[in-house]
């Protein structure tokens, strides 16, 4: 017994606990407290030890927590099955942006989202979907004036790319700043896309090296060649959408009253501004039988699934109805519905 216990023994073991506690503060900080992970479907706590945790959730969303400390704590989220809108749509509880996500949102100098200062709002715009009647209006509820509204050096307008990172992350979750989005049903989009850029041979060339004729050989490219024209509408981590404003082309008129009104911007002088747009695009009949090019170019349902399935998240977070168009001219057959 002698010999196995010695008090000459107890400075140094006194002195080891606190060199490994020391250590232990040193090394892993606070990370060592949990995080409690709401708002999931399912609620987890993760004791965050310096180690990346990844659990299954049974969320379709992709979760990332990045604890900023020089020792990296990482909970991802990452399962398929369980797909539904709710889930996600669902919160996050800390205010951060891994660097895909920054990148993801800011996108680049001539496709970022679109910061209106005076008004606190983030606007994010996607080509083919009203984005000169966006870009126009505003500039004139900032009064400005000048031309060419398609080139950020000279338009006028501020760009979420030009922010610094941390300003990003708490204007995004910052419900002081109106974030707000504009989407355009898919099917009509991609038609439009094609029509105006599809077909344009020059434009196909420089950006896809080759041309198309049909409609079906166009979406078949626009798979393999990467376009903002034709990308998912999408375009930030899905969970923001839940606090967005989302407005669609069917109802472009209510929604812009709506998004003016909430950021205080709507007044008679817009009004009027508008309906005298609105009479100058009627002259122009720029809305020229769109339906008829729908029913025309999608005159089966194949096509119509290609596209339900290449704009799936499109779908899914604007809850667009998968409905098939009618394809009897008089009506009589009633509407199909996949995915009921
Ligand atoms: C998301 O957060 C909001 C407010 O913070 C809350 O009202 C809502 O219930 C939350 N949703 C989910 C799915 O947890
Ligand atoms: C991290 O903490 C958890 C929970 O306390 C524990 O189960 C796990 O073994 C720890 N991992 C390491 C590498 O220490
Ligand atoms: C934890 O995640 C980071 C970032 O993805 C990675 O660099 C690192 O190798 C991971 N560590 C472990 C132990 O998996
Ligand atoms: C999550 O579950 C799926 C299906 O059960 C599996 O394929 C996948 O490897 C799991 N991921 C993790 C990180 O455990
Ligand atoms: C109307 O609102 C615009 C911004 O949308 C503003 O520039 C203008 O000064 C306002 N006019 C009046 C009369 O309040
Ligand atoms: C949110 O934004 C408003 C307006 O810019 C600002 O006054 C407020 O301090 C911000 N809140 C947080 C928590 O950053
Ligand atoms: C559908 O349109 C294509 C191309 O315009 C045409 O070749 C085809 O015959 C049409 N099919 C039907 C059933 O009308």
């Amino acid at each position: 017994m002698k010999e196995f216990f010695s008090f000459r023994l107890v400075p140094w073991a006194v002195f080891c606990v606190i060199a490994i506690i020391l250590y232990m503060l040193v090394a892993y900080g606070d990370s060592v407290y949990p995080i409690l992970v709401t708002n999931l479907a399912i609620l987890e706590k993760s004791y965050v030890n310096g180690t990346n945790i990844s659990t299954n959730y049974s969320t379709a969303q992709r979760i990332t927590y990045i604890q900023t400390t020089s020792f990296v704590s990482m909970v991802s989220v990452s399962t398929k099955s369980n797909r539904n809108i709710e889930n996600v749509l669902s919160n996050r509880s800390v205010p951060s942006l891994t660097d895909d996500e920054l990148k993801q949102i800011k996108r680049t100098w001539y496709n970022s989202p679109i910061v209106v200062m005076k008004y606190k709002l983030i606007f994010f715009w996607n080509e083919k979907s009203g984005c000169s009647y966006w870009k126009s209006l505003l500039q004139f509820i900032q009064g400005l004036k000048h031309d060419d509204m398609h080139n950020p050096s000279v338009n006028g307008l501020q760009y979420l790319i030009n922010f610094k990172d941390k300003d990003i992350v708490s204007m995004m979750y910052n419900d002081s700043w109106t974030k707000a989005i504009f989407v355009r049903e898919p099917r009509e989009r991609i038609l439009s896309c094609y029509l105006e850029k599809g077909l344009n041979d020059g434009f196909m060339m420089v950006n896809c090296k080759r041309t198309v004729k049909t409609f079906s050989e166009f979406l078949e490219l626009a798979k393999q060649c990467f376009n903002a024209h034709w990308e998912s509408q999408v375009r930030v981590p899905m969970y923001f959408y839940k606090n967005m404003m989302i407005g669609k082309m069917t109802d472009i008129s209510t929604f812009t009253k709506k998004l003016l009104t909430k950021i205080g911007a709507w007044n008679e002088t817009v009004k009027y501004w508008l309906d005298s747009k609105d009479s100058e695009k009627k002259s122009r009949s720029h809305a020229q039988n769109a339906g008829d090019k729908l029913l025309q170019y999608y005159n089966d349902t194949k096509l119509q699934d290609v596209i339900f399935e290449m704009f799936e998240d499109d779908f899914d977070v604007f809850n667009f109805e998968r409905k098939y168009f009618d394809f009897n001219k008089n009506g009589v057959k009633t509407l199909n519905t996949v995915y009921s």
